[in-house]
């Protein structure tokens, strides 16, 4: 058996139940050769220093390799907020809903305030209004100390450059750092066809999280720190938290062969264009998405009993609530899953009418 899929199975789960690129693959088995220093004293994650400088321009930038995304955004933040900060950030992201409170831990009790927005995304207006009412200077109350925003968002929807500069803006306004989830940057560089400093570098990101995992990698999301104060924090943090691993050269080949010559763009390209076409089909029967998926995510509105009946026929995706389900697609989705996916729909539909 080669997988834990079902035989006929069409994966929609998560971006995270996709296998190992094969570049990637094949790069970790021919640096599994021989020995080499530990705890990044390698030579490949030397010259993935070099990598990440060029790709996002900034020779000051650091990057450190950890074992999830979780652990990326919130030793970051915790290395960008004081304890008696707060993380402010749109209400449904990923490190306010689904991380367990990991910046509070490792930021010694710093807190996230859920903000809201339009199209799941940070709006300068509802920073403002946080600003207004926060007592500023009172220790009774958690001072905003980081803007954080998710890109793509939690809801696959995606913020445009200007989008992102007009929160930075409104961050900068009051002296806050400004952190980025890129847990799936990759699909959104693809999205908005944009070099990838066009959302991290240039716009003022102070530091980012740059998802891997989801989008080809094995075993190795990372940190990148634009500001040398930052850095200086992860150099500790991520050793304390457990995630400077002895044998980093095997995080560090990966991220390299995954930044090297696009390839990460490239399979974020192949991830949103499943998604493109299997909204567009979706949308063919009259299907209703909750946003529009500009990246690889989609939510679908979907009667209970037709949805139940299309994962009967093998089609798999989570179930988020009363008529409601999430798809996702990776860079492993082909033209045939889509295609196969919504034939089989077709015939729920054909058999509920
Ligand atoms: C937007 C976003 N950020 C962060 C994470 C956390 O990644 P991990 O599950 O590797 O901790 C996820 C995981 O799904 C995510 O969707």
């Amino acid at each position: 058996m080669s997988s834990d899929q079902p035989d006929g199975a069409i994966e929609f789960r998560s971006d995270n139940c996709a296998g190992v690129a094969p570049q990637i693959m094949e790069a970790l088995t021919a640096a599994n050769n021989g020995s080499a220093l530990a705890y990044g004293g390698d030579r490949w994650t030397e010259e993935l220093r070099e990598v990440v400088c060029e790709a996002f321009n900034a020779p000051d930038a650091q990057i450190f390799p950890v074992s999830s995304g979780t652990a990326a955004n919130s030793l970051a933040l915790a290395g960008m907020c004081p304890p008696w900060g707060s993380v402010l950030c749109h209400e449904t992201a990923h490190i306010y809903k689904n991380e367990c409170g990991a910046t509070s831990m490792f930021g010694a009790g710093a807190v996230m305030r859920g903000l809201p927005g339009d199209g799941f995304k940070l709006q300068p207006d509802s920073i403002r209004a946080a600003f207004e009412s926060t007592n500023w200077g009172d220790p009774h109350h958690s001072q905003p100390s980081v803007v954080s925003f998710t890109c793509p968002t939690d809801m696959g929807t995606v913020y445009t450059p200007q989008e992102l500069a007009d929160v930075v803006t409104v961050a900068a306004e009051k002296g806050l750092k400004v952190h980025l989830d890129g847990a799936r940057l990759a699909n959104a560089i693809a999205a908005l066809h944009c070099a990838p400093t066009a959302i991290t570098t240039d716009v003022g990101v102070d530091a980012f999280s740059l998802g891997a995992i989801k989008n080809g990698a094995m075993s190795t999301d990372a940190i990148v720190s634009l500001d040398p104060e930052i850095s200086e924090q992860l150099l500790y943090r991520t050793k304390r938290a457990g995630h400077v691993a002895s044998k980093m050269r095997y995080q560090s080949v990966q991220l390299i062969e995954y930044l090297r010559d696009g390839r990460w763009v490239k399979l974020g390209r192949q991830a949103n264009a499943a998604m493109t076409e299997l909204s567009r089909g979706l949308r063919d029967r009259d299907i209703e998405l909750l946003a529009e998926p500009q990246a690889n995510m989609a939510f679908v509105r979907l009667p209970n009993a037709v949805h139940a009946a299309w994962a009967a026929s093998g089609v798999l995706f989570y179930d988020m609530g009363p008529d409601t389900i999430r798809l996702v697609t990776s860079w492993q989705t082909t033209p045939d899953d889509v295609e196969a996916a919504l034939h089989r729909l077709d015939l729920v539909l054909a058999a509920a009418r």
